[in-house]
């Protein structure tokens, strides 16, 4: 079943030179680029998109991160996308993410992860209306 799932390729690989690496990855799966656009978060959009996130110890440090410079926000579709696209992303922090996975052979950290990929169809949906209002 064809499902939509946000993307937001970080200012760590933004800063590093990564995207086109993250974009072939998500490209050579198969997965279509329905929206792209290169942003800077600022603080609302922060605590909007990690709302769930926004008590925890690591959310400042998180937010001052996510909101340091420029990264580029998509959506992606195609069949299981959202967990596919999981997968492809690999665990949350990148010294223990499996090797094969953006995290597991390009990050050293949890927080300069490289990627934030929508988690449950819920989400999603709140994500994709966040960063692409009306589409
Ligand atoms: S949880 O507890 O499982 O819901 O959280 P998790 O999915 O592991 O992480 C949620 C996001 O927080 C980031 N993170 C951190 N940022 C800064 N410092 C520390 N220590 C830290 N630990 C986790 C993590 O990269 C996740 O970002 P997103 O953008 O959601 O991938």
């Amino acid at each position: 079943m064809s499902e939509r799932t946000l993307v937001l390729i970080k200012p760590d690989a933004v800063q590093r030179g990564l995207v086109g690496e993250v974009l072939n990855r998500f490209e050579r799966k198969g997965l279509t680029i329905e929206a792209m656009t290169l942003r800077t978060m600022d603080a609302a959009l922060a605590d909007a998109h990690y709302a769930e996130h926004v008590t925890r110890d690591f959310y400042p440090p998180l937010k001052n991160f996510m909101t340091s410079g420029p990264l580029v926000a998509l959506i992606l579709s195609g069949d299981q996308a959202i967990s596919v696209v999981r997968a492809l992303t690999g665990a949350t922090d990148g010294r223990v993410a499996a090797p094969g996975t953006i995290r597991g052979d390009l990050s050293l950290s949890n927080r300069e992860n490289l990627v934030h990929a929508s988690d449950s169809e819920d989400s999603a949906k709140r994500e994709i209306a966040l960063w692409f209002p009306g589409l």
